[in-house]
């Protein structure tokens, strides 16, 4: 009896256990494990999969349920009291950038697993069941876009078409989960997408602004809006020693101005603007062919909607206007306008990390997240922790295991407080 009733009065967060939380970021670290202490661990790759089944072995030492849906989002659920009430979900991603780093994803992951660890250790129940997912292909570095299951989950891509997306080698998404599934199989759950009752994502902040502060906690209000396209620019091969300038359709001549313009485009004396080039790949790559081909990306950032939607609706034309005499394709590849997270959420991280004592401040998110889709379901949040300088999407990416414990503590006792309404 006496248990029962400090098991009551006890917070989630109590139960959080900052050396496991920790080894365990250690242990999923390694799968993928880059020379220079980061990690590769790309979509649905066979690292993914490895990961993967290492999170539910875990699941199934503690008897949660274990399930997968049809675009690869990997659900752990620990019930609740009242059988019929929807989830609360939490989670982030497992897939890493090609020089990724241990926390980036993993962290929202393994927070949520700490969460329901705790909770399980304490035998506290919750009215309703919370759910861990790891989201399928957040990153957008092997298939593109990024942030694939949670839009499919929410409706914003449909499931045909991710199914077909290509990655460079020509594998399909629908060909890379079936081996993804057959090496880390998980019991179908049908569908995609499910009624859920709110969200929150816990995450490395990926900036330096929590260390330059001194806070340890990250209540995250917004994220800024964000679109993808890629541009193919086709010219045509000549012979580098005999075709005289004027007669070239110099693809890779094109692509470099198409990219300076756009760069005059996207000129910003504010320093508000995100723009970037992160890939660039030049056909058939001979040093003594004129280049035929270009194919290149293209992803822009800004917290306001109106200059996403006038900058960006501008990239087709300044690039045709740059095409000396190639053939541009633009395509539209995912338009996520800024979000903006619930209030009741928001609160709700900020009143769980005073009660613990956290220094804490609002922020908005530069990184793009799966948070952002889920918030068109149902009430959403984030929280965020400092990072070393703020260093992320590079191997060198570091957090402290305080740090990463405070921010679980916080998922763990704002995550209980939505179960239990
Ligand atoms: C996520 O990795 C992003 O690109 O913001
Ligand atoms: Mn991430
Ligand atoms: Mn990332």
């Amino acid at each position: 009896m006496a248990v029962v009733t400090r098991a009551r009065n006890m917070r989630a967060s109590d139960g959080v256990r900052e050396d496991r939380l920790w080894r365990r970021h250690m242990e999923m670290g390694a799968i993928g494990a880059t020379p220079k202490g980061g990690v590769n661990r790309q979509a649905l790759s066979p690292e993914d999969a490895k990961a993967r089944a290492l999170l539910m072995s875990w699941a199934k030492a503690r008897g949660f349920g274990v399930a997968v849906d049809a675009i690869g989002n990997l659900f752990i659920r620990r019930e609740g009291t009242d059988p019929a009430a929807r989830p609360i979900l939490t989670g982030s991603h497992l897939d890493t950038q090609p020089t990724g780093g241990k926390f980036d994803g993993a962290y929202g992951v393994l927070a949520g697993f700490e969460v329901l660890e705790a909770l399980d250790d304490m035998g506290q129940q919750t009215r309703r069941p919370i759910e861990l997912v790891v989201w399928m292909n957040e990153e957008g570095s092997r298939f593109q876009p990024g942030t694939v299951g949670s839009s499919v989950f929410a409706g914003s891509h449909g499931l045909n078409e991710m199914l077909a997306v290509a990655d460079r080698a020509g594998v399909s998404v629908r060909d890379a989960l079936a081996q993804t599934l057959a090496a880390a199989p998980a019991p179908l759950r049908p569908g995609v997408g499910f009624p859920i009752d709110g969200y929150i994502e816990a995450h490395i902040e990926q900036g330096p602004r929590l260390e330059a502060t001194g806070k340890t906690i990250g209540v995250v209000t917004s994220v800024q809006g964000s679109r993808r396209f890629t541009i193919d620019v086709l010219g045509e091969e000549a012979h580098a020693g005999t075709t005289p300038l004027r007669a070239r359709k110099d693809a890779l001549s094109a692509a470099v101005s198409i990219v300076s313009a756009l760069e005059r485009l996207m000129h910003d004396d504010t320093d508000t603007i995100r723009f970037t080039v992160g890939r660039f790949e030049v056909f058939p790559g001979s040093p003594n062919t004129v280049p035929g081909k270009v194919h290149f990306t293209i992803d822009f950032r800004h917290p306001d909607g109106a200059v996403l939607r006038r900058l960006g609706d501008q990239i087709a034309t300044v690039a045709a206007a740059h095409a000396k005499g190639c053939a541009v394709t633009v395509t539209d590849l995912s338009y996520v306008e800024p979000t903006v997270f619930a209030p009741e959420v928001i609160d709700l991280v900020r009143v769980s990390a005073d009660a613990l004592g956290l220094p804490h401040m609002d922020m908005p998110s530069g990184a793009g997240h799966d948070a952002m889709h889920i918030n068109a379901l149902c009430p959403t949040g984030m929280v965020f922790v400092p990072c070393l300088r703020g260093v992320s999407h590079n191997e060198a990416e570091s957090a402290t295991p305080s740090d990463l414990a405070a921010g679980c503590r916080v998922l763990a006792d704002a995550l209980v407080a939505l179960a239990n309404r």
